[in-house]
């Protein structure tokens, strides 16, 4: 898909999302290498778009693009920078799920498929699986992108994350 089209669906679907408080203070915490968590996370975003479009094409199989990008936008919204030791936040890789559920449920109404995608998107070092296939989408481009992150310390869509 052309950067054009990443952009017109992040906006259509997730713009009260993307220009919230909440999510733009993401943009002063760090997920992996130099990439900020806002960065991440629309970086999550497209790379769910990219995968449904290849599951549409080869296998003609529709997923929810909405539920996809705003539970994709909000998977890591736990608002703090995890590499600051802090006794709220020990253990953040196998908590830091439920944090962003719990800011995101206060902060944006969720249907029952983003709060799927939130809580279980840390399969399997959380050991509840996802439940719906945009779920599952959503574990798959996470890790793709934080592989991508930490081992080349940049995200490709960076540019797309600078427009927000
Ligand atoms: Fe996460
Ligand atoms: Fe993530």
């Amino acid at each position: 898909m052309k950067p054009s089209t990443y952009h017109r669906k992040l906006s259509q679907f997730g713009a009260d999302i993307l220009h919230s408080p909440g999510m733009q203070s993401e943009k002063h915490y760090m997920q992996h290498g130099d990439v900020s968590v806002f960065a991440h996370s629309i970086a999550v975003a497209c790379t769910c778009l990219w995968i449904a479009r290849l599951l549409q094409l080869y296998l003609n199989f529709r997923l929810n693009e909405r539920v996809l990008i705003r539970g994709a936008l909000l998977h890591d919204y736990f608002l703090y920078d995890w590499h600051v030791p802090d006794k709220s936040h020990r253990l953040h890789g196998f908590f830091h799920a439920k944090l962003a559920f719990q800011n995101a449920s206060r902060d944006f109404a969720l249907g029952e498929i983003e709060r799927d995608m939130i809580l279980r998107h840390m399969f399997p070092l959380n050991p509840c699986p996802p439940a719906y296939p945009e779920s599952i989408i959503l574990c798959i481009a996470d890790k793709l992108c934080a592989a991508e992150e930490t081992l080349s310390r940049k995200s490709r869509y960076r540019k797309i994350s600078s427009r927000y």
